[in-house]
């Protein structure tokens, strides 16, 4: 019994002068620990007569518990006073100067989409968005393609279970056409937009991705006529490729949501591998390559957007800022676009201080 109390009073001194916790895990170990003293003594009370049990139990339960209490409170003591001494340790300078500068850089994508929102601002055009998340009426209904039109089999478009209180099927935009006629109803005609952002579609290989970019562009005023089309495009192109001699070629072709309806084509050859956008597609060494599609918005759009095509007719265009982001710097890959390597962004991005400027140039490079 005397052993008990005196081990436990030498217990409790060297708890209590403990200094760091190494020293203090060391004696709980020591007591508590599998092998620890109290441990063993509580182990010897298996052996005994039940009288010998209920005199010796409360001594060895009393000393477990005193030890027990004295760790706990030793231990919260040398924690505060570590923290103490951490923080007069640690003191942060804010005013030196940063040991690493950012080593992010402007996407290719985004980079593009600067360019292409300064250029047609200096065209009076101002940037619109819409919603990735759409529902049918917007993307495909309101753009003259009813429920049964074949056009939104060839979408090939990602639904959600779910539909909207009014029982319109929820989908990811499958072009940014449907911003036309937001843009239409929420401020009437005349109107001068582009929309740039991403679009989705279930569709995958070296030069399609599941989500991708477009620009949509939408003229609405009156006598507004293909002309005006063809001008605003090349005017565009001349100025994003910063070249003069860009040739396009309106081509026939079908939109439900246009009519006429004209595919644009861009006269370029190939030079080391590598398609360079320039000249006639028709001149030696040329050809022509489609970058978006186009037209006169159809009557039937402009009524569904509550425009009047007696009064009102436009234009409207889509291309692919992807494609002529890799036409631009030289890309081969689209998938490369979305994979996140920051190696290939840090060969293909661009320095945030680059900002596009028809100043300073629309193509200058980090
Ligand atoms: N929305 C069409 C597409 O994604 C492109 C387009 C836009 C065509 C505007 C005509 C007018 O293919």
């Amino acid at each position: 019994m005397t052993d008990i109390t005196s081990q436990t009073q030498a217990a409790l001194a060297a708890i209590g002068a403990a200094t760091s916790l190494e020293t203090l895990e060391e004696q709980r170990l020591d007591a508590l620990g599998k092998k620890g003293w109290v441990s063993l003594a509580l182990k010897t009370l298996g052996g005994m007569s039940p009288e010998e049990r209920t005199a010796a139990a409360p001594a060895i339960q009393s000393a477990r518990a005193a030890i027990a209490d004295a760790l706990d409170i030793r231990k919260a003591a040398l924690e505060a006073a570590e923290l103490e001494a951490r923080l007069a340790r640690e003191t942060l300078d804010l005013t030196l100067p940063a040991a690493a500068s950012p080593k992010g850089s402007v996407h290719p994508v985004s980079q593009v989409m600067d360019e292409l929102a300064e250029i047609f601002a200096d065209l009076g055009f101002a940037v619109a968005t819409g919603p990735e998340i759409e529902d049918d009426w917007h993307n495909f209904t309101a753009l003259n393609m009813d429920e049964t039109h074949p056009a939104r089999a060839m979408h090939d478009t990602f639904y959600f279970p779910d539909k909207t209180s009014d029982g319109k099927d929820i989908l990811l935009r499958t072009h940014t056409s449907p911003v036309q006629i937001r843009s239409m109803l929420d401020q009437g005609a005349p109107i001068r937009i582009i929309a740039p952002g991403r679009v989705y579609r279930s569709d995958s290989d070296a030069t399609h991705t599941p989500m991708f970019h477009q620009v949509e562009g939408l003229v609405i005023d009156r006598d507004i006529h293909l002309g005006h089309l063809k001008w605003t495009l090349e005017t565009f192109f001349k100025a994003f490729f910063e070249r003069e001699d860009i040739v396009l070629r309106l081509r026939p072709s079908y939109f439900p949501f246009t009519e006429p309806s004209v595919e644009v084509d861009v006269g370029y050859s190939t030079e080391g591998g590598r398609r360079v956008v320039g000249g006639h597609g028709d001149a030696p060494g040329h050809a022509w390559m489609e970058i978006g599609g186009s037209g006169m918005v159809n009557a039937r759009v402009l009524e569904f957007a509550g425009v009047d095509p007696a009064e009102y007719q436009g234009f409207a265009f889509g291309l692919g800022i992807d494609r002529i982001a890799m036409l631009k710097y030289g890309m081969n890959d689209l998938r490369a676009f979305f994979d996140g390597d920051g190696r290939w962004l840090a060969h293909y991005g661009f320095s945030p201080f680059d900002q596009p400027t028809l100043s300073a140039g629309v193509g200058a490079k980090a």
